[in-house]
């Protein structure tokens, strides 16, 4: 009889995040930052918002954040951070698995950076979701990785990582209620958990939803 344990999402991304003080640089996305500077703030959502450097980044300009994420441990940073940031009453964070997740409200921007799990995780769903998310004249941002980083402990070989222009087509972003405002792939110099380095293609994915 196979006893092993396999442990679920919730208990895998806690184990992660205490493996280390901090997993993530701290530092918000270069692309989210250079898609969504120039648009006012509202209330925006971060969908696996970990360590909080994306949403801290947006109440620091003026949002309204409800971070959200599977790892208490992660959220538990991402408060402390923000309180040392000033920013502790401008976001809202959430514990809850995004897998079963369907929007009550609409939010202005919602973002989800790098939501990849080597372990069960139904990306494509959720994404639909936050499409559903976004309110009208709203803004949806995803930025993800194309192929996973080469100290990446737990990658599979099958999971299939979609170039942005295929999410816009499976998210139905060329409807006609949507504007697809960037579909590109983009090389960035990342530094891995022990200081490696390696050349990295993010897919990046701006849209916005027609206000009528
Ligand atoms: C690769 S990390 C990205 C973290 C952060 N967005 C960033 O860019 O640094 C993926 C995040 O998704 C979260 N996550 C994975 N599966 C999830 C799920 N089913 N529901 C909610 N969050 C999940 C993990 O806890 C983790 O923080």
């Amino acid at each position: 009889m196979n006893t092993e344990h396999k442990p679920g999402p919730s208990e895998f991304w806690d184990e992660f995040y205490s493996e280390r003080q901090r997993v993530w640089s701290g530092k918000p996305n270069g692309a989210l930052m250079r898609e969504v500077s120039m648009i006012s703030p509202g209330r925006a959502i971060d969908l696996g918002c970990g360590e909080g450097a994306d949403a801290i980044w947006l109440a620091e300009r003026g949002w309204t954040v409800t971070g959200v994420d599977i790892s208490a441990v992660a959220l538990g940073r991402a408060a402390a951070h923000a309180a040392e940031a000033g920013v502790a009453d401008r976001v809202t964070w959430l514990v809850s698995d995004l897998a079963e997740w369907e929007p009550e409200q609409t939010y202005d921007l919602v973002t989800a950076s790098f939501l990849h799990s080597p372990i069960e995780m139904p990306r494509e769903r959720i994404l639909l979701a936050a499409t559903r998310a976004v309110a009208p004249g709203g803004t949806l941002f995803v930025v993800g990785h194309t192929a996973f980083p080469p100290w990446a402990r737990h990658a599979h070989d099958d999971a299939h990582m979609p170039s942005a222009d295929e999410l816009a087509a499976s998210l139905g972003l060329r409807a006609a209620d949507w504007e697809l405002e960037t579909s590109t792939s983009e090389g960035r110099e990342a530094t891995g958990p022990e200081g490696q380095t390696a050349v990295l293609t993010d897919a990046v994915l701006t849209a916005r939803r027609l206000a009528s």
